[in-house]
């Protein structure tokens, strides 16, 4: 009897833990009114890209740490292409997986915007 009662709660367990439904993967995050550089951008940049992309250490030649360099990074294509790759991909950033894609979006959004500084 407390074999199949330990089944049972084990079951119970794991199933609350998958409850996953492919509308978990539809981001709905609600963009806000207007996306900055100071406001979202550069704190995307500080905790995902710039412990390889900084002055003293710029992976790729490619240094993430303002305002101008991001916007460079952004406006020629490389910084859109890299974050929008699939999970596996050798030349997906950051190079350990894929950024939330709240932020994916935060960061296009930011370019239709037309790069506000803040
Ligand atoms: C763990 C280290 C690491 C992290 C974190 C990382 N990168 Fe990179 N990145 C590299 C390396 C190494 C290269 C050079 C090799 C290559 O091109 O894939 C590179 C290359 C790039 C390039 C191509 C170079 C160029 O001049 O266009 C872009 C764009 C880029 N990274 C953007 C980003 C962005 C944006 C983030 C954060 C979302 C990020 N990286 C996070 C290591 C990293």
């Amino acid at each position: 009897m407390r074999k199949i009662i330990l089944i049972v709660s084990s079951v119970l367990i794991l199933s609350s833990c998958t409850n996953s439904s492919p509308d978990d993967l539809i981001d709905d995050t609600p963009l806000p009114a207007q996306v900055t550089y100071e406001g979202q951008i550069k704190a995307i940049m500080t905790s995902q890209c710039l412990n390889c992309h900084n002055s003293n250490f710029a992976s790729g030649n490619l240094n993430l740490e303002n305002y101008t360099l991001v916007r460079a990074s952004t406006e020629n294509g490389n910084l859109i292409d890299r974050i929008t790759r699939n999970v596996g991909d050798p030349l997906i950033m950051p190079q350990n997986g894929q950024l939330p894609q709240a932020s994916i979006n935060l960061i296009i959004q930011w370019q239709s915007d037309g790069f506000l500084e803040n």
